[in-house]
């Protein structure tokens, strides 16, 4: 079932038509965003973060790239690395790569096996001196780790966690903090509150590649939930919504039309909408709250020079 996160809990993963289903009869008509990341929506997603509008990427990486030896916390020697969502290693190689790098370990949490398996594989060639942990699980689930020593740090880029409204954002990262343990570290990448004057064009680039990976959901319903949606009757929108401080993404009917998907009949009227996504832009104080929330405390705050990013080391009691 969809649910407020955008992510598809783990027992329903596998399911694309009974969670397309249960988004397109609900009221109004919903798609969680984790279903846009088939490989299609994998290669989309890697050109949006090369977009010239979408600076979050680019953004995140600089940040990273620049932070000093603060990263690095007193007394962390034999340390493991924890990401979440991480079958992509190149942010988490920006901390490994450190000449201070103090990670032994690097634990990947992410649902899909393949990618898990292609990263262990890399990284077992550029870090052969580094122990790689893959583990397919579904991140926003509270998960028991394997014992891990005693200096664990946490790591959540991306701004993944804007796809979390509030409430499922505290309950994650204090699943994360019960999963680390006592007295961990973590590491969180967030785009920032910001003019719509910049975030609109983010999510609604010239080139028109966010309204391809808005639309590839239905390509992907058609050919994996047995659906005929006609890709030239729905057009991609984005709209900031300043109330709740974030970024909306919709699919729009241009049309009365009935779609078919797995046997039953979905109606939308002229201009209904498919909301796909969420994405929170918090201000600093907003994510110290939320981290608070969930029992972390603020360590340090890095920003770029226009204050787009942030990054924030978290300190678990
Ligand atoms: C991967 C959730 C951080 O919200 O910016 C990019 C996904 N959606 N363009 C974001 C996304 C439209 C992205 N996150």
């Amino acid at each position: 079932m969809p649910n407020d996160t955008g992510f598809v809990p783990q027992d329903a993963r596998a399911d694309v038509l009974e969670i397309a289903l249960a988004g397109l009869t609900a009221s109004p008509k919903t798609l969680p965003a984790m279903l846009f990341y088939d490989d299609e929506g994998c290669r989309l997603f890697y050109e949006i973060t090369r977009l010239p509008e979408y600076y979050l990427t680019r953004t995140e990486t600089a940040l990273l790239t620049s932070i000093g030896p603060a990263l690095v916390p007193d007394g962390f020697g034999d340390a493991v690395l924890v990401e979440f969502g991480g079958s992509d290693e190149t942010k988490a190689r920006i901390l490994l790569d450190r000449p201070d790098s103090p990670f032994k370990t690097y634990v990947s949490i992410d649902v899909a096996a393949p990618a898990l398996t292609a990263m262990r594989d890399r990284l077992g060639e550029s870090h052969p001196d580094l122990a790689v942990v893959p583990i397919v699980a579904d991140f926003m689930q509270p998960l028991r780790l394997p014992p891990l020593g005693a200096q664990r740090m946490g790591f959540f880029p991306g701004s993944t966690i804007g796809n979390l409204d509030p409430a499922a954002a505290i309950r994650f990262l204090a699943a994360a903090r019960d999963s680390l343990g006592a007295d961990a570290w973590f590491l969180l990448g967030a785009d920032l509150r910001k003019s719509p004057k910049i975030l609109l064009p983010a999510y609604n680039d010239a080139a028109g590649v966010t309204a391809a990976f808005n639309l590839n959901l239905l390509r992907r319903l058609n050919r994996e939930a047995d659906a005929n949606f006609d890709l030239g009757a729905f057009r991609h929108e984005a709209v900031w919504k300043d109330g709740d401080s974030r970024i909306e993404m919709h699919l729009i009917s241009s049309r009365d039309q009935a779609v078919r998907l797995g046997g039953r009949t979905i109606r939308f009227a002229e201009a209904e909408s498919i909301h796909t996504e969420n994405s929170y832009k918090h201000t600093p104080d907003r994510i110290v709250e939320i981290a608070a929330r969930a029992g972390w405390e603020m360590q340090r705050i890095w920003k770029d020079h226009a204050g787009l990013f942030g990054v924030f080391l978290l300190r678990g009691g």
